[in-house]
C-alpha cells in the first residue's frame, strides 16, 4: 500500500516546532517528506532546509495530502480553514484532518459536521507544553474522534516524535478539546501564582533567583517552565524574571497573551453555562487584559507578572524585559 502522504499548516511558535519533529521523523523513516503551508511561508525556511516541501495555500496542501494536521491560533482562523476547504469543490473523501490548535469544542463540532459531510474526518489533537516542549518532542496530546483505527493510525506520527504521551478521549472530538479547556484551569492559575510568588520574593527581599530555584525544585517541571520562560528564538534559559514576560517587539513571545485570554475565555464562558465558578481563572485572564492594554500584544500569557508587578508599586518592566513599546 502507498505511503499517505501528511500535509502541515500553521507554522507558529508551536506549529514549526511540531513540523520540524515530524519532518525529521519522516525523513529518518524515508518516507514522503512533509508538504507544509502558513499564511507567512518564509516561516518554513527551515522546515525547507530540512526536506519538507512548501506550497503556498492550505488548499493545495489538502489536494496533495490524505492526513494533514493543522495548529493555527484560534477558533476563526480555523473555522476559516474548514469553511474554505469544505466549500472549495475539492474531493475530501477519506482524508484526515488533526487539529492542535486550542478551541471551543463547539468549533470542533462544527469541524466535524461540515468535513462529516464531504466524508472526511476531523480528530482535535491539542496539546500541553510550550515552545520549549514542543521543540524536545515531549508534548501531551489529547487525541479524539473518528474511531479507534483512524486515531490508531495517527499515533504513531505523535508518539515519541511530536509527544511524550498521547491522551486517548475516544470517539467524541469535542472531549479532547474540552480536557485542553479543562486543563488551562490550571495552567493559566499557575503562570498568576508563580508571578505573585515572584513579586513577593521582590518586595520583602528574599530574591528572584531564590524563589526560581525553589518553584523548579520543589513545584515541579511545570511550575519551574512557568519561572522560566522564553521566547522563540531565544536561548532558552532567560527566566520570566529575566524579562520573557515582554519580549522585544521583534520576537514572538513563546505563548502570546492573547491566545492564552482566549483559553481563559473558553474556560471562563463554558463555566458560566454550568453555574461554575473559576475565580482564579478569572483574575488571571484580567491580569492578561489589563498587561494587553498597558503593553500591546507582543507579550507573553506570563505578562500577567508586570501587572502583579504595578499593583506591588513595581515598574510593569522589569531591568531585562524591553523597557517600553506596544
Ligand atoms: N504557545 C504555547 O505555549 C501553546 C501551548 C499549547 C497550546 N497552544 C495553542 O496552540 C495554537 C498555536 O499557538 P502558537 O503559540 O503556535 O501561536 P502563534 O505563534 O501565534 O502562531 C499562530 C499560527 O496561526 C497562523 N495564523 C494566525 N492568524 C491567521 C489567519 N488569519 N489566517 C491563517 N493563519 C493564521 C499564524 O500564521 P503566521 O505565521 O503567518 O502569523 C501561525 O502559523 C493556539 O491555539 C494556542 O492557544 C499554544
Amino acid at each position: 500500500m502507498a505511503a499517505t502522504q501528511i500535509g502541515w499548516y500553521g507554522l507558529g511558535s508551536m506549529g514549526l516546532a511540531m513540523a520540524t519533529n515530524l519532518q525529521r521523523h519522516l525523513s529518518a523513516k524515508k518516507s514522503l517528506n512533509l508538504i507544509f503551508s502558513n499564511r507567512t511561508l518564509s516561516r518554513g525556511d527551515s522546515l525547507r532546509e530540512l526536506g519538507g516541501v512548501p506550497e503556498t495555500s492550505f488548499e493545495k496542501v489538502v489536494d496533495k495530502c490524505g492526513i494533514i494536521f493543522t495548529m493555527v491560533s484560534n477558533d476563526a482562523v480555523l473555522d476559516n480553514l474548514v469553511t474554505s476547504i469544505t466549500s472549495s469543490g475539492l474531493s475530501l473523501r477519506s482524508k484526515i484532518f488533526v487539529d492542535c490548535s486550542t478551541v471551543h469544542p463547539d468549533t470542533v463540532a462544527s469541524a466535524v459536521s461540515k468535513l462529516q459531510a464531504h466524508e472526511a474526518s476531523f480528530l482535535a489533537a491539542p496539546v500541553f507544553g510550550g515552545n520549549p516542549v514542543a521543540t524536545a518532542g515531549k508534548l501531551v496530546f489529547a487525541l479524539g474522534g473518528a474511531n479507534q483505527a483512524t486515531r490508531d493510525a495517527i499515533k504513531p506520527l505523535i508518539q515519541d516524535v511530536m509527544g511524550r504521551k498521547v491522551i486517548d478521549c475516544g470517539d467524541d472530538a469535542t472531549k479532547s478539546s474540552l480536557l485542553k479547556i479543562a486543563g488551562n484551569i490550571v495552567t493559566v492559575s499557575l503562570m498568576e501564582t508563580v508571578g505573585e510568588a515572584q513579586v513577593f520574593a521582590e518586595k520583602t527581599g528574599l530574591g528572584t533567583g531564590l524563589m526560581e530555584e525553589l518553584i523548579g525544585e520543589a513545584f515541579g517541571q511545570i511550575a519551574g517552565g512557568y519561572s522560566k520562560r522564553f521566547w522563540s528564538g531565544s536561548d532558552g534559559v532567560s527566566s520570566l524574571t529575566s524579562g520573557a514576560y515582554a519580549p522585544p517587539l521583534t520576537e514572538r513571545p513563546g505563548f502570546g497573551v492573547s491566545l492564552a485570554i482566549k483559553d481563559a475565555n473558553h474556560a471562563l464562558s463554558m463555566a458560566k453555562e454550568r453555574g461554575v465558578e473559576l475565580p482564579g481563572v478569572q483574575l488571571a485572564r484580567d491580569n492578561m487584559v489589563a498587561a494587553r492594554e498597558y503593553a500591546g500584544e507582543c507579550l507573553d500569557s506570563s505578562a500577567m507578572y508586570g501587572i502583579l508587578r504595578q499593583k506591588a508599586g513595581l515598574a510593569f518592566w522589569n531591568e531585562k524585559s524591553r523597557q517600553g513599546g506596544k
